[in-house]
């Protein structure tokens, strides 16, 4: 019986592989040079954890199983509720502000397509016990570090940008109340993907024909960050308070030099239920592709886990989107295996020396190979090549002779003679000098 891997999930083949490290290394880059820490969770969790917050849509893609116990578990669909619940168990003592990272694996049962799967990575970065918008700021400063780190312009990516109040404040115009408006968040963040009619359809089945879908959506896609925000003032108290803090978002991503990346767009409410300020994802701007990354400001997460307010802000990124987007760019590298040394003998009586060079190279680091059967000098040669290796070491007659071996730097094509002591004391600088 063949068995193939399951839909939605990836098999890593080395060359996978290396692409797979290039953007986490990308990730972990970013992620340090902004200051944040690497933390990881378990890979799966309570199911409760999920179904307290996380929205109906990521509870439907669960796949949850019961231990022998009885106890009902699900693999993690994302990394946030896990986040919550590790920093609401040490809320006193962890140093603020609290700004960590983590490249879960994580699962969704979702229909498998382009850049969406069952199994995938997602970066994490989130900034917790700070109140202000700057954390947000920086938050989208961070994701846009890395789309500029992989070569992406504006004129490639646009991070759509809106804020749950002014949604709010936006619904309170046409007369929905906070507590109603979770089924119109749902239908706003589906707008594109449902299209007008059944958006208008599935608006007048939720509020029926009296409140005015068609002004919602007026302003959903016509309307200018200055007329929302007018609007959004006018709604009393609160909407000039979500005015406030939008503008002053907008002001620090200027600061950060990030505004030309960023666009106000009322549509993004995100589809999760924790949300409660700015909110973002990231497109390609001329591609078909899903969001490659989402995020916004929880405020109450660690609150309906029981534990103290911690406030925080942050995002997710696919692995599986953003190479896609990638890819359709044109923007991924070209990634051969490394090795760093080919050892090859021109005698076979030399294979000795070859095996006992390899293990003193590889005790200095060095990524080290050699052919497991016994050819011909040239055939050896193109093994090293076929490897990638840089460099290729030849023990020969001037080993047997003067304790000499020829070096080649097979990007260059030059060679050297070098001692093998010198090469055995400090390897690196041997190499260097071909
Ligand atoms: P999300 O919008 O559900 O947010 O996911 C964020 C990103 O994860 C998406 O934009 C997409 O790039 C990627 N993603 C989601 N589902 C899949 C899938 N099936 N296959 C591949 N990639 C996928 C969250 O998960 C939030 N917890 C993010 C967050 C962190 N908010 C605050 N902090």
């Amino acid at each position: 019986m063949k068995i193939q891997a399951p839909p939605g999930m990836r098999d890593f083949y080395p060359a996978d592989m290396r692409l797979q490290n290039w953007l986490f290394d990308a990730w972990r880059r970013v992620s340090r040079s902004f200051g944040f820490s690497e933390y990881d969770g378990p890979i799966f969790e309570f199911l409760d954890l999920f179904t307290i917050k996380s929205g109906d849509e990521i509870v439907s893609q669960l796949f949850d199983f019961e231990d022998r116990g009885g106890r009902r578990f699900a693999i993690r669909p994302e990394m946030t509720p896990t986040l919550a619940r590790m920093v609401a168990a040490r809320a006193n003592s962890l140093p603020r502000p609290i700004k960590w990272f983590s490249i879960p694996r994580m699962c969704r049962a979702e229909k498998p397509q382009r850049g969406r799967l069952r199994e995938f990575y997602q970066w994490n970065a989130d900034i917790l016990g700070v109140d202000d918008v700057l954390a947000d700021a920086e938050i989208i400063a961070v994701a846009v570090a890395f789309l500029r780190e992989v070569g992406l312009t504006p004129e490639d990516v646009v991070v759509k940008l809106s804020s749950r109040p002014i949604a709010t404040a936006v619904l309170a115009s046409i007369g929905i109340e906070a507590s109603q408006a979770d089924r119109a968040f749902q239908l706003i963040d589906r707008y594109d993907k449902l299209g007008p009619n059944e958006f208008r359809r599935q608006w007048n089945e939720a509020y029926g024909p009296d409140v005015p879908g068609e002004r919602l959506e007026r302003y959903l896609t016509e309307a200018s960050l200055e007329q929302c925000l007018d609007l959004v003032a006018a709604a009393g108290e609160q909407g000039v308070a979500a005015r406030t803090q939008f503008e002053s978002l907008l002001a620090h991503l200027e600061s950060f030099g990030v505004m030309p990346f960023c666009k106000f767009d009322l549509r993004i409410v995100r589809g999760l239920g924790y949300y409660t300020g700015p909110v973002f994802e990231v497109f390609g701007r001329r591609s078909e592709l899903r969001a490659v990354l989402g995020g916004g400001r929880y405020d109450d997460l660690t609150t309906m886990l029981d534990g103290p307010r911690v406030p925080g802000v942050g995002f997710g990124m696919g692995d599986a989107p953003m190479m896609e987007l990638l890819k359709e760019l044109g923007k991924l590298p070209e990634l051969e295996e490394e090795l760093d040394i080919f050892i090859i003998d021109a005698d076979p009586q030399l294979f000795a020396t070859v095996q006992e060079l390899a293990a003193a190279l590889r005790g200095h680091g060095l990524a080290t190979d050699f052919s497991y059967k016994r050819v011909g000098v040239s055939k050896q040669f193109k093994q090293a090549s076929a490897r990638g290796a840089r460099y290729a070491l030849v023990v020969g007659s001037e080993y047997v002779e003067r304790r000499e071996l020829t070096v080649k730097n097979l990007e260059r094509g030059e060679q050297i003679i070098v001692p093998a002591d010198d090469l055995l004391r400090a390897p690196q600088e041997a190499l260097q000098r071909v």
